[in-house]
């Protein structure tokens, strides 16, 4: 069968141009150790360190993490404002290490509930990295992938919109200026989406690792690495609709 232009493939590299992560189980990790939750967190913030390392050295284009949900807000009030406070730490701390190596910081979510200190640092953090080009790293804060497409969807009534297209969400949606993500890790051993970039996540390949965050280092990127690469991404096709060279045994 012949491939026509209106059944054009989309073309993909064996690298994910775009990675998302849920990085879970960093409570966990600090139970296992007899240390309060918050050390888990730390170390949590280590591990991101690390994968945006090895996302950079595969030359991996976009990295989009979820840092706090919109649910996140539940938890023990001590807990979140570790968590803020991590934030911000580090946003004064590393936002010098992304600009040196080209690296673009964007933050997505509800930006209401933070404090002004933080939206001031993302602001400005935002606006120091804005034209780096090497890679676009992505912090899900306040995010949720109802508020998202909610958000959208009234942006478009705002604008007088009575019906909307698949093209126009897509087009309103919080990263619609960059490719929907292509691998979606997540560790802790939980199997589920959680709330995350729901629309974007469409044709996203998983790989769940019962790994707990803070220890997710190079040796697991390149096992997720690894298994994306033996994906046959079909795309609603069949194997034999697809070039020779995106087919999988
Ligand atoms: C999930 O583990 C993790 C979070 C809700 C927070 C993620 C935050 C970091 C990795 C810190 C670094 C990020 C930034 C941008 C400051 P969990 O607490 O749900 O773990 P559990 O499932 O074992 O309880």
């Amino acid at each position: 069968m012949t491939i026509s232009a209106t059944q054009k493939i989309p073309s993909y590299s064996e690298i994910p141009e775009h990675i998302a992560v849920i990085m879970d189980g960093n409570g966990r990790w600090a139970k296992q150790k007899h240390l309060p939750r918050v050390f888990g967190h730390k170390k949590g913030l280590d591990a991101l360190e690390n994968l945006v390392r090895c996302c950079f050295d595969a030359q991996v284009k976009y990295l989009t993490v979820f840092a706090f949900s919109t649910e996140n807000w539940r938890r023990p009030l001590e807990e979140v404002n570790f968590l803020m406070e991590l934030f911000l730490s580090a946003l004064q701390k590393k936002v010098t290490l992304l600009y040196k190596n080209n690296i673009c910081l964007r933050v997505i979510g509800d930006r209401n509930r933070f404090s002004k200190s933080i939206c001031e640092h993302i602001q400005k953090a935002e606006t120091l990295t804005q034209n780096n080009t090497a890679m676009t790293l992505t912090i899900a804060a306040d995010y949720g992938g109802k508020w998202d497409i909610l958000q959208a969807v009234n942006k478009l009534l705002a604008a007088g919109k009575t019906e909307i297209t698949e093209s126009d969400l897509a087009a309103n949606l919080m990263l619609s200026d960059i490719p929907d993500p292509d691998l979606y890790i997540r560790t802790g051993g939980e199997k589920r989406i959680s709330n995350f970039m729901l629309w974007q996540m469409a044709y996203a390949e998983f790989y769940f690792t019962d790994i707990l965050w803070p220890d997710f280092g190079r040796e697991e990127f390149d096992n997720a690495l690894n298994s994306f690469k033996k994906r046959e991404r079909r795309y609603g096709r069949t194997s034999e609709q697809l070039p020779i060279e995106q087919q999988r045994p």
